[in-house]
């Protein structure tokens, strides 16, 4: 759906120039809720606006829906930003109009006639659960109701993709929690594309497939959500991890009459009695050091570090049994 290819972006202020972000390669598909994090400076928001050429790059391709948007004059370009909506950390409203105003904005800027943008803005308002706030102004909002009035007003003109700037960042943890729910429910409902920015751990495991990790404007790491949380390569994404579980770390080696084991379990098979089934068959003893279980969007995980106990050989074959039920194993 997205395409970024060789992106870089300089920003030249007087004599001194700003490389804000250098080389993106990046590829986002349909229907799904792609997260970019980093700290404050890494490029996110130069990241994000260069999807709808917000911010021009200074070198590279910005591919949307297979139209290359860095090849086309303005008037394209205006017809192809229709399908990015965007959404911002100070939600950008109106002040002087009201809840229905701001939502109806977009579609009365195309011409859309009256009552077609009367229909959609009272579906808008019910899909973001505003209906009873229609005729509210933004100053008369909570922060969770102006940023579910920014998500109906980006919705309006049926974009493909959205696109989120820390979206949740000025709001409070129950607040974030029932915006990232929205954005969750709407990309299920209409398989709109969703890329976000954040530079919260807890953003990225509650909603998105995939992620990429920016550092001082490269890529520093991206893959599935579940691959880059249990098992970060670069030392700023085991930043971000740390910001919402303690790491479970294998500790080195113990003495010969033990091993120990760090397990990782995903999805359904977290709930289910492997460790316990594979050493009744062995007859070694096991203890529980440390462990984690949790949810990364709906996929259960768990993360556990176990000392086996008992016979060379049988501890051998209990290690074995655990990898053949699909288990991932680390042994120190
Ligand atoms: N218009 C601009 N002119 C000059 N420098 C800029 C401009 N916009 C951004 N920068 C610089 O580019 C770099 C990346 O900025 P960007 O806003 O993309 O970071 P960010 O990751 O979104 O940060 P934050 O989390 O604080 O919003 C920073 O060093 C910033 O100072
Ligand atoms: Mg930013």
């Amino acid at each position: 759906m997205i395409r970024l290819e060789g992106i870089t972006k300089h920003y030249d202020t007087g004599s001194r120039r700003v490389t804000a972000l250098s080389g993106i390669d990046l590829a986002v598909a349909k229907g799904e809720i792609f997260g970019v994090i980093g700290h404050s400076g890494a490029g996110k928001s130069t990241l994000l606006r260069s999807i709808n050429l917000l911010e021009r790059p200074t070198s590279g391709r910005v591919i949307v829906d297979g139209t290359d948007l860095t090849a086309l004059g303005t008037k394209q370009l205006q017809e192809q930003r229709r399908k990015i909506g965007m959404i911002f950390q100070h939600f950008n409203l109106l002040s002087s109009a009201t809840v229905e105003d701001n939502i109806a904005f977009p579609l009365k800027l195309a011409k859309t006639p009256k009552a077609d943008i009367r229909r959609k803005v009272s579906e808008l308002l019910e899909l973001t659960g505003l209906t009873e706030h229609r005729f509210k102004y933004p100053s008369q909002l909570s922060g969770g109701q102006k940023q579910r009035v920014g998500i109906a007003r980006a919705l309006a003109a049926d974009p493909q993709v959205l696109l989120c700037d820390e979206a949740t960042s000025a709001l409070d943890p129950q607040t974030t929690n029932s915006i990232l729910s929205l954005l969750l429910d709407i990309n299920e409902r209409f398989g709109l594309t969703i890329v976000l920015i954040t530079h919260e751990m807890h953003v990225i495991r509650s909603i998105c497939d995939r992620v990429a990790v920016i550092h001082e404007g490269t890529l520093v790491e991206q893959g599935r959500v579940v691959d880059v949380f249990l098992k970060p390569q670069h030392p700023v994404t085991l930043e971000f991890v740390e910001q919402v579980s303690d790491p479970v770390e294998l500790p080195p080696a113990a003495d010969l009459a033990a091993r120990l084991l760090k397990i990782t379990f995903l999805g359904e098979r977290t709930y289910e009695p492997i460790l316990s089934k594979a050493v009744q068959a062995t007859g070694v003893t096991f203890s529980i050091l440390q462990g984690t279980i949790s949810k990364l969007k709906q996929v259960p995980y768990g993360q556990l570090v176990v000392k086996l106990e008992g016979d060379g050989a049988a501890i051998e074959r209990t290690i074995e049994t655990l990898r053949a039920d699909g288990l991932d194993v680390e042994v120190a």
